[in-house]
């Protein structure tokens, strides 16, 4: 499948007001794997793409600096929303395209990507931008469904036909991340119900 901005700008469009009946709950227990995993210090910094309706937002430490990104003005709605409604002052939200932002290099201790790299247009490209803005010795998280990759391998075959309407790639493989990211793997674990998706950590 190709895409592009416009096209999941479109996708998301239609997604944002029931995002979180549909993905909200199905796919928590990822994120608050995430949230534990994350080993940050106060006063550090940390960039999540693809930030869509904040649902993450609430998880991270409130004495770090969170900066939350999305191409989607209709997702991000939702989560100035929840940031205001949640009192969350250490999180800031910029519409912006994750493949070529306007961060300097070495911006940010963490760079969390939660549930976005089998959506944007060009994945290797995300992966590459997120590297160039994360600090030396910093850290990078994906959480993302993988081609053949357990209970995952029964659910491909049957999304695959609508791939184009459902706003992401079901059939993106692992060693396609491992080739664009070429940085060392901390952690890989099995999350969300019947290990459907994966949580790896990588550092520089
Ligand atoms: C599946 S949702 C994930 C939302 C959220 N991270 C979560 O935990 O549920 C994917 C989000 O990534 C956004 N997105 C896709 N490609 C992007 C890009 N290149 N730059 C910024 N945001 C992007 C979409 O607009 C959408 O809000």
């Amino acid at each position: 499948m190709t895409t592009d901005i416009a096209t999941v700008r479109r996708a998301y469009r239609r997604y944002a007001s029931i995002y979180g009946v549909l993905f909200g709950w199905s796919l928590e227990h990822g994120r608050r794997q995430l949230a534990r995993l994350l080993k940050a210090s106060p006063g550090e910094s940390l960039l999540e793409v693809g930030v869509g309706t904040g649902l993450l937002l609430p998880h991270y430490p409130r004495d770090i600096a969170v900066v939350g990104i999305d191409v989607s003005e209709h997702m991000l709605e939702v989560a100035r929303a929840r940031v205001e409604r949640l009192g969350l002052a250490h999180v800031t939200l910029q519409t912006m395209d994750a493949e070529t932002t306007g961060f300097a290099s070495g911006s940010f201790d963490h760079v969390v990507l939660p549930y976005v790299y089998s959506v944007t247009p060009d994945p290797r490209q995300l992966v590459h931008e997120a590297r160039r803005v994360c600090k030396p010795g910093g850290n990078i998280y994906v959480l993302n469904h993988f081609s053949g990759y357990g209970f995952w391998s029964v659910i491909e075959p049957v999304l695959r036909p609508f791939a184009s309407g459902l706003g992401f790639r079901p059939d993106i493989p692992l060693s396609r991340l491992l080739d664009d990211l070429r940085w060392r793997v901390v952690s890989d674990q099995p999350v969300n119900a019947f290990g459907l998706t994966r949580l790896i950590h990588f550092r520089a």
